[in-house]
């Protein structure tokens, strides 16, 4: 659908994680200014998202827009489930993801999908994780119910996005998404409570629902003075990106952005449409 721009897109993050040896994609998370390095707050922002989801030996956990794979590797690494699928739309970032964890024999999955059609059979996972991935998607109700779809009744959805309470002005922004640029991010921003409204749509319950946007800025700061130590020069092929990124950090503390974790589950009641 919009792949080839999404490439494009995260071209300049390839290289950053590249050069920084980092693993991940996200905003990632500081309860404060200067507390740990920019990987750790990526780390702790899965923790926080996953919260206490329950995770065994048995689970079949999915990431959805797993990017490089760092998420999938360290939810795997700690819960050693029985399987990990990661599902990311470019093919850049599966064959990065895939080639990292290519050396071990116990390993998470990495698939090229489209959220919009997740390849999975019906009931057939514990729990999806999707992080910072769904304010791409053109449509975030169909990848709900594509959740709802893959869930086992009961089963846990842990999803992490960027919001907004003002959508017309992202909305004007999106022209961007016209142009095959680095700035095409293909974002369409939904509010928190969009999200809420649509779970409970769905057939989702037991909604819990935590707003880290400061924390999210924080760590972005955090990553930024990461960067700018290490000067300009090296800082080569993710210039434009670390400027952008400066801009995410500013409307996440202002709020303009929001940065919102949700656990929901599916419910264990079919819907009026399944019946
Ligand atoms: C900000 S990155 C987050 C990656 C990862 N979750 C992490 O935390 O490191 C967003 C990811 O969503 C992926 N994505 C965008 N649209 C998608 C779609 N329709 N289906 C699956 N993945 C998609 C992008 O390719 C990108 O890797």
């Amino acid at each position: 659908m919009y792949q080839h721009s999404m490439e494009i897109f995260y071209e300049p993050n390839l290289r950053l994680t590249r050069a920084r040896g980092l693993r991940g994609y996200n905003a990632g998370f500081a309860e404060t200014l200067g507390c740990g390095t920019f990987d750790q707050h990526q780390k702790d922002l899965v923790w926080r998202l996953l919260g206490d989801t329950p995770i065994g030996r048995h689970s079949v956990v999915v990431d959805v827009g797993c990017g490089i794979g760092g998420p999938s590797g360290w939810i795997f690494e700690r819960f050693q489930p029985a399987r990990l699928i990661g599902i990311d739309y470019c093919t850049a970032s599966v064959q990065e993801a895939n080639a990292r964890w290519a050396h071990r024999t116990r390993r998470p999955c990495f698939l090229q999908g489209d959220a919009h059609s997740l390849p999975l059979a019906d009931a057939s996972v514990d729990v999806i994780f999707n992080l910072e991935s769904a304010l791409h998607y053109p449509d975030k109700r169909q990848f709900i119910s594509e959740c709802r779809r893959i869930l086992k009744p009961g089963g846990v959805l842990c999803l992490g996005d960027i919001c907004t309470h003002r959508k017309k002005f992202f909305a004007a922004l999106g022209m961007l998404n016209n142009l095959a640029s680095q700035f095409s991010t293909h974002e369409r921003l939904w509010s928190a409570g969009d999200y809420r409204e649509t779970f409970h749509a769905l057939g989702f319950d037991r909604i819990r629902h935590e707003e880290v946007s400061v924390q999210a800025a924080n760590s972005l700061h955090d990553g930024l003075t990461e960067i700018a130590r290490d000067g300009w020069k090296a800082a080569r092929g993710y210039r434009r990106r670390f400027f952008y990124l400066c801009f995410v950090e500013k409307l996440l503390r202002r709020r303009w952005l929001t940065y919102d974790l949700f656990t929901t589950c599916r419910s264990q009641v079919s819907t009026e449409l399944e019946k």
